[in-house]
């Protein structure tokens, strides 16, 4: 069963409450919060206090996905928030081991992202110190960007080096997903699909998570 993570950047804020007990409604597995710094990438989104209000509305796990330059200077404040998993990058910290193992001291799940013009034997030989690889599919900073292809072949080699070496990491795809990729993305090797627009735009998010579960490799 492939899972689903909605990207609460998406909701609408006016009525966060009512956005978070519908995606809890609908099904979704986790919720993917998006923090931005406007340094590591030109924009700025929210921080802890957003995620501590996002966290006492729901008991779905939160995947907080940190595009700041310095990461590690806010791991205990998203954990006091109540981040389940901390996901960084790889070009901020190329040698990530010290980071990774921080966070699992810390009693959260461990995540690598790499952006997509990224060549994956950046993040692989660290792959069995992470618990999410975290691949993105579109240049981080906004919601709402069209899917980039190439990233098909990451998803595909970082599958093939999961699977060679028997690791427990799951591969979440965040950028773009929609629809019309979700299966080119599930068969490349995907485990959880991260979806923005495409899960708050729909007018069923219920049947878009009954077909994200469904979904599943051959
Ligand atoms: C991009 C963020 C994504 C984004 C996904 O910088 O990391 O998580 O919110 O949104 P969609 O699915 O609309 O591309
Ligand atoms: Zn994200």
């Amino acid at each position: 069963m492939t899972l689903i993570a909605p990207s609460v950047l998406a909701a609408d804020f006016s009525r966060l409450g009512d956005e978070i007990a519908d995606t809890v409604k609908a099904g979704a597995d986790q919720l993917h919060l998006d923090i931005m710094d406007g340094h590591f990438v030109p924009n700025i989104s929210y921080g802890p206090s957003v995620v501590k209000t996002v966290n006492s509305l729901t008991d779905l796990p939160l995947d907080v996905h940190l595009m700041l330059t310095n990461p590690e200077d806010f791991f205990e404040a998203f954990i006091k928030a109540g981040a389940d998993a901390i996901t960084f990058h790889i070009e901020v910290h190329p040698n990530p081991v010290s980071h990774l193992d921080k966070l699992h001291e810390m009693g959260v799940e461990a995540g690598l992202s790499l952006n997509p013009d990224k060549a994956v034997d950046l993040v692989l030989p660290y792959l069995e110190k992470c618990d999410r690889l975290l691949v993105m599919s579109v240049f981080p900073g906004f919601g709402g960007q069209k899917f980039i292809e190439s990233t098909l072949t990451t998803i595909e080699k970082a599958r093939t080096f999961i699977d060679r070496h028997g690791l427990k990491t799951v591969i979440a795809v965040d950028g773009g997903v929609d629809g019309t990729n979700a299966t080119r993305v599930v068969v490349a090797g995907a485990d959880i699909l991260v979806m923005g627009s495409a899960f708050y735009r729909h007018d069923n998010r219920a049947g878009l998570v009954r077909e994200v579960h469904a979904l599943g490799r051959p």
